[in-house]
This record gives C-alpha cells, structure tokens and sequence, in this order.
C-alpha cells in the first residue's frame, strides 16, 4: 500500500463534497476546503486566521460544543442541526468534530460540514414523484372499470328508450343516458392526459402569455404581473400540454385571491440542477405567484393527489393532471405557501432535445 502523496492528498480534499475546516484552539481558521468555500462563501484566503464565529455565526452552543472538544480532545458529532452562517442563511447541517495535529498546531479541530438540506430536497421531490405514479395508476385502473360498465348501461337506456311510447317515460331513459354522459366525462378527466407529447422547441414565455390572455378574460379584476428573464433559452415540450399545466394552476390562483388579487409569473433559469436523479445544465423555473390567503395546512401533505380539493365543488384534478404533465417533461412542481403569499413552481429541464 502506498500512502498518498501530500498533493494527492491535497486533491482528495479539493474534490470532497462534504465541507472541511481546521481551527486551532484559539478557533481561527488554519484551513478550509474548496467546499466549505462554497458553503460559507468565502475564499480561504479571506478566511485565513479569521475566528470560526465570522462563518458560524450567533450559535453559542455549536461555539461551546467545539471548545469543549478541544478542551478534552474528544471528537463529537451533530445531526440536522440548524446553524446561520455569515451568508445570513440557516443551513440545516450534519458536523463532526476529530482533534488532531495540523502542521504546526498541535491542538486543532477537523470540523467536516454536510448540508441536509439537499438530501431532505432529494426525498421530498422523490416522495412527490412517486406519490403522483402511484396515485394515478390506481385511479386509471378504477376508471377503466367504471368506464366499461357505463357504456352498456348507456347502450341498454337507448335500446329501453325505442320501446317507450311517451315523452314523460322517456324522461327518466334520459336521465340514465344524461348521468351516464357526465360520469364518462369525469372519468375521462380521471384519466388525465393520455396523449403521447408531441414536442418542439418552444418559447415558455408564449406558453405563459397566452395563458395570461385566456383567464384575463375570466378574471377582469386581477392584475397580471410578468416578470420574465428574456434569457431563458427555448424549451422542448408540448406547448398545449405546458398551457395545461399552467392554466390548472392559474385557475386555482385566481380563485383563492381576492377582488384586487396579484398574480405574478416569474421566469428565471438554473444552472446546474438536479431534479429526481437526473442533474441538468440548465433548468427552467417557472414561478406562479399569488397573494390569496394560501394553501390549507391539512392539504399540503397530499395536495398532488387526484380528489384533493379545498372546494366543495371541486375534483381534486387540476393539481394532478399538472403535476403529470410536467413529469411527462421531465420536471417536477413544487409549492411553498404562507397566507399572502403562495408560489407554485414548475421546473423544466432545458437542452433535452437529444432525448
Ligand atoms: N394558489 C392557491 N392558493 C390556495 N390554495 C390553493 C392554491 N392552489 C391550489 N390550492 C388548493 O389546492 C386544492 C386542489 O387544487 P386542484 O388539484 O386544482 O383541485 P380543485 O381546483 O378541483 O380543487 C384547491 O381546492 C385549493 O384548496
Ligand atoms: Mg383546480
């Protein structure tokens, strides 16, 4: 076996994902690796000799946790712990703390940082993916089912409606053929988009803007804000699909705000991102905003779910049937809600027309 060479060594830290730092027992910073640069966003150069409290900072206990360890040269870990750092973010982060001599400090700390928040992000979105497959191909199986019964019943009334002499006994035929009709179109719904995309390259801001020119005629009184960036490069998909989706969500955003409502769309692109396993170059991030009073508590957990509804008069669909379309594209939608403030985003990965 061979032990690495100190540039090799060097490499291996330089390429790790967690972050790492060094301090010394009066807590400056004697080292720190391209990733904990990252994560506290600074250049080591910058950080050099600077107290570990200019990058952790405000949190006595984690400060009294690594004094306590160099006190006693005992090492300590912590996990899911929330701690704000000098970007003014709180990072919820895993840390480990390993005594050890470091070049000319003989009483150093290793401290080594992993963000939880990427992988509670990673088995959030996987938990809505999932959720949402699972979910619709229980309702295409009931749907299939209820649809085939209902085509005899449908055929037996009309047959049943020949033999019957007057208007008042065909009546209630009708009622059959009438009630039939409506549960078949909401099966129908049930099903949801069954279509095969028919995908080209396409500008996602005409998507948006003719959806804005379809519920500005529904919903007079509500002012329509784009805030669009121009850059966004085009998109593969299928444009009466993506309207789809963007309309189910709309729909529901007018229906929550109030008589002076705002509705935002908001465009901007990501560089580097990974939706479910797949990483992408570039994605699309499509904001819907609105300033109605927010998604109920006790829906969020399942609001993707087919039959979800806050409404009494509601199917529980659109939300679903958007959330497939989107899937069907390789993307996801997510939400975050507080009273006044509701954004749905739909994220689209770019540069996938190889596929
Ligand atoms: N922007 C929003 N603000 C507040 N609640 C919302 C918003 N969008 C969706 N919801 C809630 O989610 C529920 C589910 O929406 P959806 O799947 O479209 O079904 P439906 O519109 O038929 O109720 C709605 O009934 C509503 O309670
Ligand atoms: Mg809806």
């Amino acid at each position: 076996m061979t032990l690495p060479t100190q540039q090799s060594a060097q490499t291996l830290l330089d390429n790790m994902h967690s972050a790492m730092l060094v301090i010394n027992s009066k807590l400056s910073i004697e080292y720190m690796n391209p990733s904990a640069e990252m994560m506290f966003q600074i250049s080591f150069a910058q950080a050099k000799s600077r107290p570990i409290q200019d990058l952790v900072i405000a949190e006595p206990e984690f400060i009294s946790r690594i004094t306590s360890s160099l006190q006693t040269q005992h090492p300590f870990s912590a996990y899911e712990d929330d701690l704000l750092v000098r970007t003014g973010q709180t990072l919820a982060l895993d840390y480990m703390a390993s005594p050890i001599d470091y070049e000319n400090c003989d009483q150093c700390l290793l401290l080594e940082f992993v963000s939880r928040g990427r992988q509670r992000k990673m088995s959030h979105e996987e938990h809505l993916l999932n959720q949402n497959e699972a979910s619709r191909s229980l309702l295409r199986g009931l749907a299939h089912e209820i649809k085939n019964p209902l085509g005899g019943i449908r055929g037996a009334a009309q047959l049943l409606e020949r033999s019957l002499n007057t208007e008042q006994d065909r009546e209630f035929t009708q009622v059959i053929i009438r009630e039939a009709d409506r549960l078949k179109q909401l099966v129908d719904r049930m099903l949801g988009p069954r279509d095969i995309p028919n995908k080209n390259q396409l500008n996602i801001h005409q998507v948006l803007e003719h959806v804005r020119s379809l519920v500005r005629v529904e919903a007079k009184q509500v002012n329509f804000i784009a805030d669009y960036d121009p850059s966004l490069p085009e998109i593969y998909g299928d444009e009466s699909m993506l309207i789809q989706a963007v309309l189910n969500i709309t729909r529901n955003a007018i229906k929550e705000v109030a008589d002076d409502g705002e509705i935002t769309f908001r465009t901007r692109p990501i560089r580097h991102y990974t939706i479910g396993h797949n990483t992408y170059p570039l994605v699309a991030k499509i904001d819907v905003i609105d300033n109605g009073p927010g998604i109920p508590e006790e829906l969020k957990e399942n609001l993707f779910l087919p039959m979800v509804t806050g409404h009494a008069e509601g199917t529980g669909l659109g939300l679903s049937i958007a959330q497939t379309l989107i899937n069907q594209h390789h993307g996801l939608i997510e939400f975050t809600s507080t009273p006044g403030h509701t954004v749905f985003t739909l994220l689209l990965p770019l540069n996938t027309s190889s596929e």
